[in-house]
């Protein structure tokens, strides 16, 4: 199993961060969390798949009440993510390609550089109230594939699920402990094993902890840069990074046994959780979300995606070069 080493304070934090919020988790947003980029990661491969289907198969699961203009920034980032989209450089697939895709398993495959929103399922009558627990996202997914009419398919082979829910709706430990996060299905609750992942819009709970760097994360963290979300909804760009950060952790540790830095796997450290608000050049120590672009009318962003869209996303562990990275990095 992983070790770390040498055992660094901010590692040590995280690592308690993760296990407060149980497993597999987007922590909410705290400057604690950053590592430095330099010292000594242990990510560790521990020999399951990882996400390799091509494509692979999303799942949306719309649970609430959601505002059109706000689900169209939520699929345009999703279709921006495979080798084949049409953005200009740096863009959401060179970030994919970059970084996520560079993970392998023991079969040699590499994570997937492509997919496809397969499905779509709205969840607008609330079907599981508008307070959830974790293990209720798994209800969810079975509400959705066996709903009538319009079931979503249940996709054991290349498929991956991800809930979506509208700001109304609670969710254990949202804005405490998590932002978002990523496990898989139990055959004896959906029928079989998937990986999914939840995201929550948390504009109206703690947009400070989990759309930040668009809101203030609160005096405790200094007096960080708040930046203009590129889409203009702090909730849904929010989303995104949260999204980003969890769909890479999802393909590169899809079953919680491929790749984690850290000794137990019910508090795994994967690979976004080590750049937690990292977005550029010079990120990572204290508030500093790093070096990132500014558009025309003053939002932030540090890559493009299709439809002319500009998104804000966290760097991620690269494996190869052994550091946060991200594809508007100079370096
Ligand atoms: C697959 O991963 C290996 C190991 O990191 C990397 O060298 C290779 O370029 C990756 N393949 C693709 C298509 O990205
Ligand atoms: C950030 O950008 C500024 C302006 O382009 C540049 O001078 C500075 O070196 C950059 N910082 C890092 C850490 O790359």
């Amino acid at each position: 199993m992983g070790r770390l080493l040498p055992v660094h304070p901010f590692l040590l934090l995280l690592a308690a961060a993760a296990f407060a919020a149980v497993v597999r988790s987007a922590p909410v947003y705290g400057p604690d969390y950053l590592v430095d980029g330099n010292q000594l990661v242990d990510m560790q491969y521990h020999m399951g798949p990882v996400l390799s289907a091509s494509p692979t198969n999303l799942y949306l699961i719309w649970y609430g009440r959601w505002d059109p203009a706000a689900q169209s920034v939520l699929r345009d980032f999703l279709a921006s993510l495979s080798s084949t989209a049409a953005a200009p450089s740096p863009s959401v697939s060179d970030w994919w390609a970059r970084t996520p895709r560079l993970y392998t398993d023991q079969t040699g495959a590499n994570v997937t550089g492509a997919f496809v929103v397969a499905g779509e399922h709205s969840d607008a009558g609330y079907s599981h109230g508008t307070s959830l627990r974790r293990a209720d996202v798994q209800s969810v997914i079975r509400s959705a594939v066996y709903a009538y009419p319009d079931p979503l398919p249940l996709d054991p082979y290349g498929g991956a699920y991800l809930v979506l829910t509208s700001p109304d709706v609670a969710m254990d430990e949202f804005c405490r402990a998590v932002c978002g996060f990523h496990y898989f299905t139990f055959a004896s609750v959906v029928g079989v094993t998937v990986p999914y992942a939840w995201v929550g819009n948390s504009a109206a709970q703690c947009p400070g902890k989990c759309a930040f760097p668009f809101a203030a994360a609160g005096a405790e963290y200094g007096n960080g840069e708040v930046l203009r979300p590129p889409n203009g909804d702090v909730g849904v760009d929010g989303m995104v990074i949260v999204l980003g950060h969890e769909l890479a952790e999802m393909a590169t540790n899809p079953l919680v046994n491929a790749w984690y830095a850290g000794d137990t796997p019910t508090a795994p450290t994967e690979i976004a959780d080590l750049c937690l608000g990292v977005y550029g050049d010079g990120g990572g120590a204290g508030v500093l979300v790093g070096n990132v672009s500014r558009a025309p009318d003053g939002t932030a962003y540090n890559v493009h995606g299709v439809n002319g869209r500009r998104f804000l996303l966290q760097w991620l562990w690269n494996p190869v070069r052994g550091a946060c990275y991200g594809p508007n990095s100079t370096n």
